[in-house]
This record gives structure tokens, sequence and C-alpha cells, in this order.
């Protein structure tokens, strides 16, 4: 669609691609930039010729963090009515993964919302951080939440409290990050784990996705009663019918996403 403001989007294959698209501002995230980004995500969440979702930035950023000038004069009472960043969320809604595809800045709420997504492939030039307590701030949209789940709490605290940015091979060591490439191998690798999990079953890629992401909201023993409701009804799709015929018969599948 070219009737975007701050976001660029492209099918390639099965792989629907969101690129934040505002220069100016390393991409900072104003409201209508997250609202594009929701709009375009539940776009190819709905679209059935897409079955993967890669969300970029540009070289020089992926987002450098909400929008401090949008922000800056706000009062309490403004930012609570509205719920400020109540709609960031929207993303993790998304039933498709999303693989966010991270080179430059991923700062403040550039990193939380790149850790909103399914997984995280960064371009060696990658630097992530949550900077808020240099504005007088703290992280707004889960930087205190899903940080400590992706790297533990003394590197999180670290993080939030110093405000000091970690690069991507440090990102990938403390577990925030699947993968480093070069940066200018990005998106041909994002795009190559998107194809890959695009040739796969939809409705089972989607079963894989909620239950790894159960283990957030659950306890072990309740996360391994979900996953295991969702891997018998996996027995009722047409796919692991063939997925499993395949394999014995020594043939490649052919996933029909029912
Ligand atoms: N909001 C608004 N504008 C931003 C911005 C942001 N988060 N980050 C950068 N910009 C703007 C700059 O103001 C500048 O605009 P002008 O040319 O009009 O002055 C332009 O983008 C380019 O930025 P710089 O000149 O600063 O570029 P640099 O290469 O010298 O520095 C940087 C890059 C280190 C990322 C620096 O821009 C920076 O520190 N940005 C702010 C990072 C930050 O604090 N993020 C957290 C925001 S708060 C938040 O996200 C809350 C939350 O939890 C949701």
């Amino acid at each position: 669609g070219s009737s975007w403001e701050y976001i660029k989007t492209e099918v390639n294959g099965k792989v629907g691609i969101i690129q934040l698209h505002r220069p100016k501002a390393l991409n900072a995230l104003c409201d209508g930039l997250i609202n594009e980004v929701n709009t375009a995500a539940q776009g190819f969440d709905k679209n059935d010729d897409i079955s993967a979702i890669i969300l970029t930035g540009s070289e020089k950023a992926f987002a450098a963090g909400a929008d401090i000038k949008e922000m800056a004069t706000r009062e309490f009472i403004d930012v609570y009515n509205s719920t400020m960043f109540a709609n960031w969320g929207d993303i993790t809604k998304v039933k498709k993964p999303v693989i966010a595809a991270v080179n430059g800045f991923a700062l403040g709420g550039g990193c939380e919302l790149a850790m909103m997504c399914d997984m995280i492939i960064a371009g060696d030039k990658a630097k992530f951080g949550q900077p808020e307590i240099k504005l007088g701030t703290i992280p707004g949209v889960g930087g205190t939440q899903r940080l400590i789940r992706a790297i533990g709490k003394s590197k999180a605290m670290h993080l939030v409290l110093t405000g000091d940015m970690i690069d991507a091979h440090q990102a990938e060591r403390d577990g925030l990050v699947a993968k480093v490439v070069p940066a200018d191998k990005l998106m041909e690798e994002a795009l190559a784990v998107a194809n890959k999990i695009a040739a796969y079953s939809r409705p089972i890629t989607r079963m894989a996705k909620e239950a790894v992401n159960a283990s957030y909201e659950m306890s072990l023993q309740e996360g391994l009663k979900y996953e295991g409701r969702l891997f018998y009804a996996s027995f009722a799709t047409a796919d692991q019918k063939e997925g499993m015929d395949a394999f014995v018969n020594k043939r490649a599948p052919t996933f029909t996403h029912k």
C-alpha cells in the first residue's frame, strides 16, 4: 500500500513485510506510526496468501523509541486518561509468526516493539537498550517485563537502570536475539527464516506460537497441559496426517493449511 504515511508494506511470496519508515526521526514511534503498524499487521494476519510477517526498520534504526517530542509536554492526566501506548500490544495478538528484523538502534519503545515480535533477528550493527531512565521516565511498553524474561533480572536491571546499550552480539549471547547476521544480509536472512516457516502448515505454526507464548502466562504444569491440548489438537488437522505420511513414505509434504 502506498497510502501509508509512516510505514512501507510489501509482499514477498507468502511473507508480509512491514518497514517502519520515518527516517527524519529514526523511526520514532509516534501514535500514527503504531496505528499503521497495527493496521498493516492485522491485514496480513487476515490475508490467506500470507503465512509470516517481518517487521523491520532502516539500516540506521529499527526504532529509536517512543516519540519523545510527542510525549514531552503531556501531563499525567493525559497519558492516564488516554491509556497511552495501550494499543502497542496489538502486535502480540497477531496469530501468524512475526519476525523483528533489526538493524541500527532498537531503543526504548523500539526495543520493546521488537520484543513483542516472536523472535528478533539482528544485523551486526544493531544496538539495543532501554534509555528511558536518561529521560526521567521508565520503560512503558514491556521493557521492565519482557526484557527480564528474555535476558534475566540482573542483565535487565543493568540495561533499565544504566540506560546503556548492548550490541547485537551481546544481545544474542544474552538471549534477546535469535541470530546475528551481517547488516547487509539482514533482510535476506529474515526472509529465509520467514519463508521456511511459511512452508509449514499455517494452523500448526499458529498452535506452536500459541503454545510457546502461553509459557509467559502459566505455571509449568498449566503450560504443559496447554501444550498437550494443542499437540493433541494438531492430530485433528489434515496437515498432521500429511506431514507424518510424507515422512513415512519418504516424500516431501504438501501442506494445505487444513
Ligand atoms: N523521539 C523523537 N525524535 C527522535 C527520537 C525519539 N525517540 N530519537 C531520535 N529522534 C530524532 C532526533 O530528535 C533528531 O531529530 P532532529 O534532526 O529534528 O533533531 C533525529 O531523530 C535524528 O536523531 P539524532 O540527531 O539524535 O541522531 P544520532 O545519530 O545523533 O543519535 C540516538 C541517535 C542515540 C538513537 C539518539 O537519537 C537518541 O538517543 N534517541 C532517543 C532514544 C531514546 O531515549 N528512546 C527512548 C524513548 S522513550 C520510550 O520509548 C518510552 C517507552 O518505553 C515506550
